[in-house]
């Protein structure tokens, strides 16, 4: 019988030769065990986890009210291990009773696993969300000329709490159309209490990096980032060991986009994590966005993990 530790110790492996920008370690939680057979005699497993966000959370902003999440430990066999594997936990979640509205299957899994993707496909997932990384670019630490009369980007303080809050709004209202996020009618307290904390900076680094872009003194747009050491924060399994930038809300009022708002409040943000010499930066956007997933790409990043869903969790095939 094959032991985790064997298929945690090949998968890892494998998917370093995939993609090298992944972690070389994986930390797996605690749940419940879920095994499958393959044709060949051997084994693969996962871990089931299944998690409540509950009304007033942040999470609930961006996930099901009830979701269940599978760690697959798959060795060398990602198409017919990952099918075997969805197939035993699709009975298991049948067992437990996933409520039917609201509810979400969720796997994590590296974006160029192409052979698992085969096999997430099949079973119903959709891609929703991607975890998508940038190395920073020597050039980004150098001063940006910006040609006089565009956009105006300047750092956000506490008295800037309601255009903040007025722009992640506007983010959510349109990520929720296409992609995980849910517009829950506590959404503006959410919001606002999460913008005060950036805003007013109670982390060990102070205030996170926030900009708002004016034109006309008008407020236009919203980069709102963050730091995060991968010790600390739960982003970090995913990511390779260090300090990164996070990105955690980009929004440019409607009439005002494609007209460069958002590539002026990049280039004042990649400037700001060079000089912080973090490894790089790191964001989540939605394949089906026909906006960032243009724009992501454009501005250097690309798809490390992508976040797999079906939803409601019943429709699991
Ligand atoms: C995504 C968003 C922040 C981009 O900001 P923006 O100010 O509109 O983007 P810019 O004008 O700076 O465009 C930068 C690049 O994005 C692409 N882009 C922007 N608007 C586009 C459009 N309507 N169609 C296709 N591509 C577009 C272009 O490729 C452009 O690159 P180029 O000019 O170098 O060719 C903005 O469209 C937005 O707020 N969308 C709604 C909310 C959202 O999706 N936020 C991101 C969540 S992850």
């Amino acid at each position: 019988m094959t032991t985790a530790q064997a298929l945690m110790d090949s998968q890892v492996a494998r998917l370093r030769t995939l993609d090298p920008r992944l972690p070389s370690t994986y930390r797996l939680p605690s749940g419940e065990p879920v095994m499958a057979r393959l044709r060949d005699g051997s084994g693969v497993a996962g871990i089931a986890v299944r998690t409540s966000h509950r009304p007033g959370s942040l999470q609930s902003l961006w996930s099901a009210s009830e979701s269940a999440e599978l760690f697959p430990l798959l060795g060398d066999h990602p198409r017919e291990g990952m099918d075997a594997l969805l197939h035993a936990w699709r009975e298991q979640l049948a067992d437990e009773g996933m409520p039917d509205r609201d509810s979400s299957c969720v796997v994590t899994w590296p974006s160029r696993d192409v052979e698992a993707t085969r096999a997430l496909l099949d079973h119903g997932f959709t891609p929703l969300s991607c975890l998508a990384v940038r190395s920073t670019p020597p050039g980004d630490a150098e001063l940006i000329p910006r040609p006089p009369g565009t956009v105006t980007i300047r750092r956000a303080g506490p008295d800037d709490l309601d255009t903040v809050v007025e722009f992640t709004l506007k983010e959510l209202e349109y990520a929720a159309l296409v992609g995980a996020s849910v517009h829950r009618p506590d959404a503006a307290t959410l919001k606002r209490t999460a913008a005060h904390v950036r805003l007013h900076g109670s982390g060990p680094d102070g205030r996170d990096p926030v900009w708002i872009a004016e034109r006309d003194g008008v407020p236009v747009g919203l980069a709102e980032c963050g730091w995060t050491d991968t010790a600390q924060h739960h982003s970090g399994r995913r990511l390779r060991p260090g300090r990164w930038a996070y990105v955690n809300c980009v929004s440019v009022d409607e009439q005002a986009r494609a007209t460069g708002v958002g590539r002026e409040l990049m280039a004042t943000a990649h400037h700001e994590f060079a000089r912080a010499q973090v490894l790089g930066s790191y964001l989540y956007y939605n394949p089906p966005n026909p906006l960032s997933s243009v724009f992501w790409p454009r501005q250097g990043y690309r798809p490390l993990w992508t976040i797999w869903e079906v939803r409601p969790a019943t429709a699991v095939r």
